[in-house]
């Protein structure tokens, strides 16, 4: 059997270009990675099941994360977590940032199919509130801007690319959207570290942090705060 499938070679391919791309335009990393047209994942949820406990211990049972540092992986959309799980293996161990991240040692052991089915088995289990709903006031205020953005500031609705229920948009329509992350019900502390990543533009390896990195430049900490209170008082869902 061939050990690169079609879609993996693709996005060799499109790694090699995006390297090309690198050399002329110095704003890319080297490894930057076009998510712009991906094929989706088929992944195999019952394999990825076999190599899953050892990521309970940080994303708790089922990837319902209980310590509100880590991200809840439990009904993220696969093609997202296919995606993280690979920018974690492509990125640069001698980058300060990437070199703290436990997720380095963690991916050094899986190989292509092992991330696509562990991407696979999280993307179907249940998503379960971790604590019970906090319902601060700041939420009403993240609430507006998750819907509404802050033209004012330049803030875009983030509901427009996440969703109006924080839940995904349908990625039937464009590939575009396929690692596109669901944000419902997801760990609020975990939400304001990764917003204040984006904001410093880290990490910065693929098409998509770059679109992130453009909306969090215009939030505030009192905005990121809001959002990540309100986003964490709702009730989970499985990604659209
Ligand atoms: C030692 C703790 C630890 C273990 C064990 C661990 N992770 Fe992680 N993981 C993290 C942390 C911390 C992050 C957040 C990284 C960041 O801020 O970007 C993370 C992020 C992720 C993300 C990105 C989630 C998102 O919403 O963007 C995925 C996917 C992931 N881990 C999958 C796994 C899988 C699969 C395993 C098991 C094979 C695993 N992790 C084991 C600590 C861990
Ligand atoms: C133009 C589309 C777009 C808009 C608008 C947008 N996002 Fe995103 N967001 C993305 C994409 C694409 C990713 C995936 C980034 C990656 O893979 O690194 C993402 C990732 C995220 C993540 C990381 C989720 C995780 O599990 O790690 C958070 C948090 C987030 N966005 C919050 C927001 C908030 C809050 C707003 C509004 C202020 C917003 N986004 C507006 C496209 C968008």
């Amino acid at each position: 059997m061939n050990f690169f499938s079609h879609r993996q070679t693709n996005l060799l391919r499109a790694r090699a270009a995006a390297f090309a791309l690198a050399a002329s335009a110095s704003a890319f990393a080297a490894d930057y990675v076009d998510l712009r047209r991906i094929e989706p994942i088929d992944g195999d949820a019952a394999a990825g099941a076999q190599k899953a406990a050892v990521c309970f211990a940080c994303h708790g049972p089922n990837g319902n994360a209980i310590v509100p540092t880590f991200p809840k992986l439990a009904g993220q959309r696969a093609d997202y977590l296919y995606h993280r799980l690979d920018a974690f293996k492509h990125a640069d161990p001698k980058d300060p940032y990437v070199a703290q991240l436990p997720m380095l040692a963690i991916v050094a052991s899986l190989n292509d199919i092992d991330m696509r089915n562990l991407a696979a088995f999280f993307a179907a289990q249940a998503p379960i509130a971790a604590a019970p709903a906090v319902a601060a006031p700041a939420a009403a205020e993240g609430e507006t801007i998750f819907k509404q953005g802050d033209p004012a500031r330049g803030v875009p609705p983030c509901a427009g690319c996440h969703g109006a229920d924080a839940n995904g948009v349908a990625a039937t329509d464009s590939r575009q959207y396929l690692a596109w992350p669901a944000l419902r019900g997801q760990n609020a502390a975990y939400v304001i570290s990764r917003l204040n990543n984006f904001r410093d533009n880290l990490p910065h390896s693929s098409s998509n942090d770059f679109i992130m990195h453009g909306v969090a430049r215009t939030l505030d900490d009192g905005s990121i705060q809001a959002i990540a209170i309100w986003l964490a008082s709702l009730s989970p869902q499985p990604a659209h």
